[in-house]
């Protein structure tokens, strides 16, 4: 059932303690929990429940007086005094069976724990909210050689360890692993002189995986000092690998459990990407020992305050440690493909949402990814120094307390005397503004007129205006700069402003490093945007215009049949061959718009999108991108191979990055020669995937795929990749028969996340390939997530937006999803996460 924001309460009772005693046993896990309650003096309720799932209750006591509550399926209440008091209880679960990976759960043989958002509840009874904050003493008593918990060690014998975390923490910080796992040690000593011991956690056959990890690990504990004063709090600070898990990573007090995919590499077997990815998600956790940990929501509805906030600090940390200007484009790409597109269909929400059904369905890009981005309007509208100071007013009234936006939000105006009234809007307001823009020149006055507006989406017809910052720069037509970046802050619906003193009329360069999330539309013609990209001093909008300009020749040539622009190919042959430019942002450059990046577009411009149209027009444009390039691609192509041994730095990686979109066009023009060539000689991951890519895109990888396989058939996650480069790789028509026959595989494994999503992910990111116009796709697609469903409710729920695009496509494509979404929906004893999630999808 729904639940709202407005009406929040405070808990009846706070808890000061908790201690908890496992005795682990895969079926029938033992858990006995001793809790001091206390009335809570804002709240007037004395009713006491505490939420329970899937657990059975062996014995209850309240002051050592065993009692009778009454139990339902999600928790039980009983009489309790209205004095402080001691809840004890034994309760028995069984983490064997449970496939969900939500509590206790078992992956390879080792206990570990998830209970973000609102697992804790299906460990033990227990107010399983985030507003109830306590200190946690843990004894675990098992089998196995390593035993883990919150905090630091306080004691430990044979079979048994004890833990004390002495910061009081809510309930889906707690974590609990256990298991025959290897360690890698280090340690890091804090400004202040407080040494600290490091370890990363894993099964004996990844401890070779390990060091790229600590090294992120120590990075970002020193630039979470350096950048925002924040040391860390306790003398130890363990990282553990597992196998099956829902999501990325979590920030649990002390003890961060991760997928495996998201911190073991080593060169053979982890792309650059995989490494830039792990670092960030490394720091990502570390960081929120602060924002979230010390300073956590006071409800799940404010989930942005600590998700925003620290997806905003991990993108600074990679921008400080990388480059700025290729981190600030790639977050863009991904902001644009996923929230976007979620806040343009039936799954629009707003960042701080006001109702859920299941709050896993709201770890989403609009929480994460848009949730960053207003903390980053935030900075820009008040300046640096004012967010420094805020954020120092923060940790410092904050600390140790369960807070909401309005509390965010407030420090920001005290700091700076502002009223962020109007501010708050982008917290409250579902969907993506747009911008139109147009210019006059005058008397030596150029100005600038922008209109904003936010079109409907489920549950909000209306839109307010909202404050948006406006980067802007202005260039004279021979490329000089004449007015550096300025803010302009609008507010209203329509507004306008103006330069004065220019001697001509100047080419703008609006919406500089992407300073809102908005969609621009501006009315410049393509050599304004062929101009722009060779001259705009800001990154982010050079390659922006290059973008652009290959939006519009890629519309021209779906809707009326247009052949590929040369001014296009040329501009782009520019950047490309220019040897001052970083080589990673010249390989972005070279990128074209993702099919669902102009699906998108054409829906928005009025057309229905024929994904097949769509696939072809791409080919065509990048096949003449090949040709115009044929003398430049195999001197580029050679110019950057990097000699050596392999090093995952930005520098390193940037070449590679660019060799192989040089490698990618070329095996259009050669038969994929220089591919098999490198494919042959690859020793690092980054090579060896990059050239089976191309083998596999250009029907020449039947030999390198199973050659592939069998290299790397020991390796979980390098075989990962190998499903989900079959599926990509396919010709559109050979798509969904080639997921089909890898869920046939020995190796493929439903319960696995990352495997089904290896499989299904792919296949849901081949636009053209999973909206074949016979319905293959979604039919495949719908199968397996009713198989899911009773298994993993959460990973379901996720993969179903697949289908969230669906009003965007013709009839007949229409039909046959909603046909597959109501199948789904009509599935007995569906889960509520996938309920939710459908029910949002075909309503919206
Ligand atoms: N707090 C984690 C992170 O962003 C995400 C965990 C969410 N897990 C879930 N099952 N909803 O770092
Ligand atoms: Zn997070």
């Amino acid at each position: 059932q729904k639940i709202y924001l407005k009406d929040y309460t405070p808990p009846a009772y706070l808890v000061d303690t908790v201690h908890l005693t496992f005795k682990l046993s895969p079926n029938a896990t033992r858990v006995n929990s001793k809790i001091r309650f206390r009335p809570n003096p804002d709240s007037d309720s004395r009713d006491f429940f505490v939420h329970g799932e899937h657990l059975t209750l062996i014995r209850a006591a309240i002051d050592g007086q065993e009692c009778s509550p009454v139990v339902t399926d999600k928790g039980l209440t009983a009489q309790a005094p209205d004095a402080p008091f001691t809840w004890e209880a034994e309760v028995e679960i069984n983490p064997q069976d449970n496939t969900a990976l939500e509590g206790l759960y078992m992956s390879n043989g080792m206990y570990c724990t998830q209970c973000e958002a609102e697992g804790f509840r299906r460990i033990t009874y227990y107010p399983d909210r985030p507003d109830v904050m306590a200190t946690f003493t843990v004894r675990i008593e098992g089998d196995l050689p390593v035993l883990l918990s919150n905090g630091n060690p306080t004691a430990s014998g044979d079979g048994w360890a004890e833990w004390h975390d002495p910061w009081p923490k809510p309930s889906y910080l707690f974590a609990l692993v256990a298991g025959d796992l290897r360690n890698h040690p280090d340690s890091f000593t804090t400004k202040s002189g407080r040494k600290v011991d490091l370890n990363i956690w894993v099964r004996p056959d990844d401890i070779d995986k390990c060091a790229f990890g600590m090294e992120a690990l120590k990075k970002s504990m020193k630039w979470d000092e350096d950048v925002y004063g924040r040391e860390y709090d306790l003398d130890l600070f363990n990282i553990v690998a597992v196998d099956d898990f829902n999501m990325g990573a979590m920030e649990n007090k002390g003890l961060n459990i991760f997928n495996s995919s998201c911190v073991l590499a080593s060169p053979e077997t982890a792309t650059d990407a995989n490494f830039e990815r792990i670092e960030a998600i490394i720091a990502h956790e570390y960081f929120h020992n602060w924002t979230g940990n010390r300073i956590t929501c006071r409800d799940w509805f404010q989930l942005c305050l600590k998700e925003g906030l620290t997806v905003y600090r991990d993108s600074q940390f990679t921008s400080d440690v990388r480059s700025r200007a290729v981190k600030r484009i790639s977050d863009v790409d991904g902001l644009r493909a996923v929230q976007f597109r979620e806040d343009n269909g039936p799954l629009a929400h707003p960042v701080r949402p006001d109702s859920f059904v299941e709050i896993n369905n709201f770890y989403t890009a609009t929480v994460y990814e848009k949730g960053a981005e207003v903390v980053g309007m935030l900075k820009r509208l008040v300046g640096d120094d004012a967010y420094a100071q805020a954020l120092d007013l923060y940790f410092e009234r904050h600390d140790g307390q369960a807070v909401t936006i309005e509390d965010w939000l407030k420090v920001f105006e005290d700091t700076t005397g502002r009223d962020l009234g109007q501010f708050m809007r982008w917290y409250s307001q579902a969907g993506t503004p747009r911008l139109t823009v147009t210019d006059d020149f005058k008397d030596s006055t150029y100005t600038l007129n922008f209109k904003q507006y936010t079109p409907p989406t489920p549950g909000q017809d209306v839109k307010q205006p909202q404050v948006i910052p406006i980067a802007v720069g202005l260039l004279t037509p021979n490329g000089d700069e004449v007015q550096e970046t300025v803010v302009l802050e609008m507010t209203k619906p329509e507004q306008s402003f103006e330069f004065k003193g220019l001697s001509s009329r100047p080419v703008p360069s609006i919406l500089r490093e992407f300073s809102a999330p908005v969609i621009l539309e501006q009315d410049t013609d393509n050599e304004t945007r062929a101009f722009l990209m060779a001259h705009d001093t800001d990154p982010f909008n050079r390659r922006e215009s290059g973008n652009a300009l290959a939006r519009d020749v890629l519309r021209r040539m779906i809707t009326d049949g247009a052949a590929p622009d040369p001014m296009y190919l040329e501009a782009k042959a520019k950047i490309l061959t220019d040897e001052a430019l970083d080589p990673a942002f010249r390989a972005l450059v070279m990128s074209l718009p993702t099919q669902e990046e102009l699906a998108q577009m054409l829906f928005d411009t009025g057309h229905t999108p024929d994904p097949e149209a769509i696939f072809n027009a791409t080919q065509t444009l990048a096949q003449a991108s090949a040709e115009r390039l044929k003398q430049d691609l195999p001197r580029i192509y050679a110019a950057h191979q990097v000699k050596g041994p392999y090093s995952p730095d930005a520098g390193p990686a940037g070449h590679r990055v660019l060799a192989n979109s040089a490698l990618w066009l070329l095996s259009r023009l050669d038969g994929c020669k220089q591919a098999q060539a490198q494919y042959d000689a690859a020793d690092n991951m980054t090579q060896q995937i990059s050239a089976l890519g191309c083998l596999q895109y250009f029907d020449h990888g039947a030999d390198a795929t199973q050659a592939f396989y069998d290299q790397w058939r020991h390796d979980r996650l390098v075989i990962d990749k190998w499903f989900a480069m079959q599926v990509s790789n396919t010709r559109p028509d050979q798509t969904v028969a080639t997921a089909q026959a890898l869920t046939e595989h020995a190796d493929f494994d439903m319960k696995n996340p990352n495997r089904f999503r290896a499989v299904f992910g792919a296949l849901a990111w081949h636009h053209a390939g999973f909206h074949q116009a016979d319905g293959a796709g979604y039919r495949l697609l719908a199968d397996w997530l009713i198989k899911l469903d009773p298994v993993n409710p959460q990973t379901t729920a996720r993969m179903s937006t697949a289908f969230q695009s669906w009003r965007r496509y013709d009839e007949g494509r229409q039909a046959l999803m909603r046909a597959e979404l109501e199948r789904i929906m009509s599935t007995p004893d569906l889960s509520g996460d996938t309920g939710e999630m459908v029910g949002r999808i075909l309503e919206g």
